[in-house]
């Protein structure tokens, strides 16, 4: 009972064992009852036969009829046919010859009965009736002949249901055995039927527990038929391509972790070691520390980053959301990148371009601060890094109704169209040689990150890049509508 399939199978068996038992019951009720009606029509027929003849005998008489008893009938009615004609007093007058000297019993009930004019059918048990039939049971039928509305005599013919018993009989047989042994055929086959419909499903079962951590690239077989489990198939294929390219993702994830935090590791190893292998100066060794202290802030930084991937891919990054005001969240941001690009000698202009009516101080995004400014400083610093000395950067606020647009221009390197599509991947950086200042190494975890970031504000980031030409990196963000919310403020 514990398989589908065994209960299909058992529900298959008792729903058709019930209805072929009801229908066989059905059948025979119906047969058994239309075969005696039709035994007693015949039985009717004859008598009614049988009264034309003996009238047209003329022996209508009554007195006649008294007259006579016991005298023999003549005519045959068929060796099964027993007759014998009874006076309205109850005394038997004439018996067909096959009776020899019996009699078929007479009751006074049925005489009274039939001179009312019914048709009395009776049917005698062996017990009264192996004195004329050998074997079996006999049905006699007593039927009234009328005369100008007086009955003259009563007509019975009996006969032996020894035939109707038998067929009847053999109808049971066949049903009792009949109807077990279709049970049981019906069983094997919906046996094999269910056998047939789930040994697809046995598969998937068998293939699907072989897919494990070593054998993810394994997929079912789909058939070439397109059913219900060929699309299970491809269902579940399709799942396990996605948990197969999830768990790439995340093995390439690792090693590229690891691989980002060993680059500094072993500089920072060889850099100490070397230090130690002879005395130093003083001044020496402060080189070589405020250079190990450049790798461990590098390393910090990537394990930040690391620690916030995990936090948003567990959603355990909590976004502390307050109205923020874009034009000091912006001017922080430039604020915090100024050194590195003068450092660059590159400037970085604020332009303002709100709708109409909207000062800067009416412009507000609702969201975590931090994490807006970490957005920006990142894209900042990306168009510093990947900028030429010299070069302007633009940072361009268009606000209208219904967003608020943060625009970061830069006229650096740009990216390839064979890059684009990649640099939101993590770990993802186009061609380092290119980057114009070799000690200025990312991590290529910045834009995954604040992609993210941005999605969880309900925004969206997009980059248009020409290579060579610039790069336009676009942050849209909901509008937060900071008077109305002042005004529910004063309502509370
Ligand atoms: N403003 C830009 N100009 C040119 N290339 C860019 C710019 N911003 C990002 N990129 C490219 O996208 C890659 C991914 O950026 P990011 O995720 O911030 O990583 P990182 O800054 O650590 O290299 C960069 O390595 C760079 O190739
Ligand atoms: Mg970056």
């Amino acid at each position: 009972m514990r398989t589908i399939r065994a209960k299909i199978i058992l529900l298959f068996v008792v729903i058709f064992g019930f209805t072929l038992s009801l229908f066989s019951g059905v059948l025979y009720f119906l047969y058994a009852r239309q075969s005696a009606q039709n035994f007693d029509l015949n039985l009717s027929n004859d008598a009614l036969e049988i009264g034309g003849l003996v009238k047209s005998n003329s022996f209508l008489n009554q007195d006649l009829l008294s007259g006579i008893t016991g005298r023999p009938l003549e005519q045959s009615f068929g060796p099964n046919r027993y007759v014998q004609v009874v006076s309205i007093t109850g005394r038997v007058v004439m018996i067909s010859t096959n009776l020899k000297d019996q009699t078929l019993p007479i009751s006074r009930q049925v005489v009274a009965l039939a001179l009312r004019g019914n048709q009395v059918f009776e049917t005698l048990g062996p017990a009264s009736a192996n004195h004329v039939i050998t074997t079996g049971k006999m049905r006699i039928i007593t039927y009234p002949v009328f005369d100008d509305g007086i009955p003259r005599y009563l007509i019975q013919v009996g006969a032996s249901t020894s035939n109707l018993d038998e067929s009847m009989l053999q109808l049971r047989l066949l049903l009792l055995l009949g109807v077990p042994l279709t049970i049981i055929a019906a069983g094997a086959g919906g046996f094999y039927l269910a056998k047939k419909a789930f040994d697809p499903i046995d598969r998937i079962i068998r293939t699907a527990q072989s897919i494990s951590v070593d054998h993810l690239d394994r997929r079912l077989d789909t058939g070439r038929v397109d059913d219900e489990v060929s699309r299970l198939s491809k269902t579940l294929n399709a799942m396990f391509d996605r948990i197969e390219q999830a768990f790439k993702l995340q093995k390439q994830f690792t090693a590229d972790a690891s691989h980002e935090l060993k680059t500094p590791l072993t500089i920072l190893l060889g850099e100490i070691e070397v230090a130690l292998k002879n005395p130093r100066t003083a001044q020496d060794y402060v080189g070589i520390l405020s250079s190990a202290v450049e790798e461990i802030r590098r390393i910090t930084n990537i394990v930040d980053e690391l620690l916030t991937i995990a936090r948003l891919e567990s959603g355990q990054l909590f976004l502390q959301k307050k109205p923020v005001r874009v034009d000091e969240l912006m001017l922080d941001a430039i604020s915090k990148t100024s050194a590195y690009a003068s450092q660059r000698s590159i400037s970085i202009g604020y332009e303002v371009q709100n709708v109409a009516g909207r000062d800067n101080e009416e412009v507000f995004v609702e969201g975590d601060r931090d994490k807006l400014l970490s957005v920006m400083i990142n894209l900042l610093d990306n168009a510093i890094k990947y900028s030429r000395n010299d070069n302007a950067i633009r940072v361009v606020q268009a606000v209208d109704r219904d967003s608020v647009k943060l625009k970061i221009i830069d006229r650096g390197i740009g990216i390839s169209p064979q890059d684009l599509p990649h640099i939101f991947d993590r770990f993802y950086r186009a061609d380092k040689s290119r980057s114009s200042e070799g000690t200025q190494r990312g991590s290529g975890l910045g834009l995954s990150i604040s992609r993210s970031l941005v999605e969880a504000h309900g925004g969206r980031i997009d980059v248009e890049s020409t290579q060579d030409l610039g790069t336009t990196v676009t942050v849209e963000l909901p509008p937060y509508d900071y008077r109305e919310a002042a005004s529910k403020e004063e309502i509370h």
